[in-house]
């Protein structure tokens, strides 16, 4: 029984507020028209497509195919009505004869999986029809003319999305008497319901994610944003009559680390990992050990700084890992409330922190002083 699709794009996305229909806006370099009919093409489940789009935007498909091409599988291209029924009536009569099966699905809902595809085809395949639902989150009530609210069982509900695919003349013959009589309604499945008493709702992998692109916010979830990593190194020396300060935290010791600040080395690798992922150089620029402003200072004010410098170029930190190279003394006990502090500093409980010995090689080994590396990951916000 062979399969079409009907994607329908005729809508104004006026929710959106976009400035045009949302279905050509691209997201990351490609319109969700096309992602739409790729994710269907993906599927591997039709035998061709129906793209159904408003009269309104038909130089902007032909700008979108020419730009972007055109899917092979799209057979033909149909304009849509005022509203999304008659947009899917259109889709319907211009299927050739002899359609088995056809699927209605929203060009709003480009995330769709092959899987979710196949439940609804194979449903309508075995009773009929077969509507991709996901179980209610939220509790939902309604709310009667006079102002009353009623809760409603949420065990008992569904939320209906597309693909909504059906026996495709049963299918036509409930739009035709839909059109006929003028029947409201905002998806196939309640005209089916209307002219046939039911439907077969079905779940499948990925309905969680097939939503409908409806509001601006919609929109702005989508936004790429930039990923920047950085790399950090330091080394201190250590020297007699000083403190050891690692991440912040005092650590006994009969030595510490020399340095122009408290020599805080395993916090100096961190901003400059933080520095080289914003590409804004490196410690040493920012606070010259020649600035007596910074003689003694806590390195942890330094991160800081750092810090105020991430959020003023629009980015947050993703995560951040940290390696203290130090022969002696032993450090575990310490390691949870280093990780603490910079925690805090940084704004993200996805925080590092690891010491190692070096098997008493090295500088390390010998203990003449402590290195320490860091990664730091950053996202614009
Ligand atoms: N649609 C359609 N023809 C219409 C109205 C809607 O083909 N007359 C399509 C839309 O293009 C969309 C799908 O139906 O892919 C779901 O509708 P909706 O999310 O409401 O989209 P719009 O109607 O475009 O948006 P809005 O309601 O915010 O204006
Ligand atoms: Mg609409």
């Amino acid at each position: 029984m062979s399969a079409w699709g009907i994607v329908v794009a005729a809508g104004r996305g006026e929710r959106a507020g976009l400035g045009r229909n949302k279905v050509f806006f691209p997201v990351d370099g490609r319109s969700v028209l096309s992602r739409c009919l790729d994710a269907l093409a993906g599927a591997a489940a039709f035998d061709g497509l129906v793209v159904v789009i408003a009269e309104a935007d038909a130089a902007e498909y032909h700008a979108l195919v020419a730009r972007e091409g055109e899917n092979p599988l799209v057979r033909r291209v149909v304009f849509g009505g005022d509203c999304r029924r008659r947009s899917v009536y259109n889709g319907l009569r211009a299927l050739p004869a002899g359609v088995g099966i056809v699927a209605v699905h929203d060009a709003a809902r480009p995330f769709v999986s092959p899987e979710v595809v196949q439940a609804t085809l194979d449903s309508a395949r075995a009773y009929g029809s077969g509507v991709i639902c996901t179980p209610v989150t939220d509790t939902i009530k309604r709310v009667r003319p006079d102002g009353a609210v009623e809760t409603l069982d949420r065990a008992a509900l569904r939320a209906v999305q597309t693909p909504q695919a059906f026996d495709c003349a049963r299918l036509l013959a409930a739009h035709a008497r839909a059109e006929a009589e003028n029947w409201d309604a905002t998806d196939d499945a309640a005209l089916f319901e209307r002219m046939y008493g039911s439907v077969r709702l079905v779940t499948a992998p990925g309905a969680e994610v097939n939503r409908k692109l409806t509001t601006k916010a919609d929109f702005d979830g989508l936004r790429h944003r930039a990923m920047r990593v950085g790399s950090g190194y330091d080394v201190h020396r250590l020297c007699e009559g000083r403190r050891l300060v690692l991440c912040g935290v005092d650590v006994p010791h009969e030595k510490g680390l020399d340095g122009h600040s408290d020599a805080d080395v395993a916090v100096h690798a961190l901003m400059d990992a933080l520095l080289g992922a914003l590409g804004e150089g490196d410690i040493g620029r920012h606070f010259p050990d020649s600035d007596p402003a910074y003689a003694g200072i806590s390195s942890m004010k330094l991160l800081a700084e750092v810090m105020r410098l991430v959020r003023g170029k629009g980015f947050r930190v993703v995560n951040a890992d940290v390696t203290i190279v130090a022969q002696r003394p032993k450090l575990a006990g310490y390691i949870p409330r280093m990780r603490e502090n910079l925690a805090a500093a940084l704004c993200t409980d996805a925080v590092n922190v690891k010491a190692t010995t070096t098997e008493r090689l090295g500088f390390e080994g010998e203990e003449r002083g402590i290195s320490a590396q860091a990664a730091a990951l950053l996202e614009e916000v």
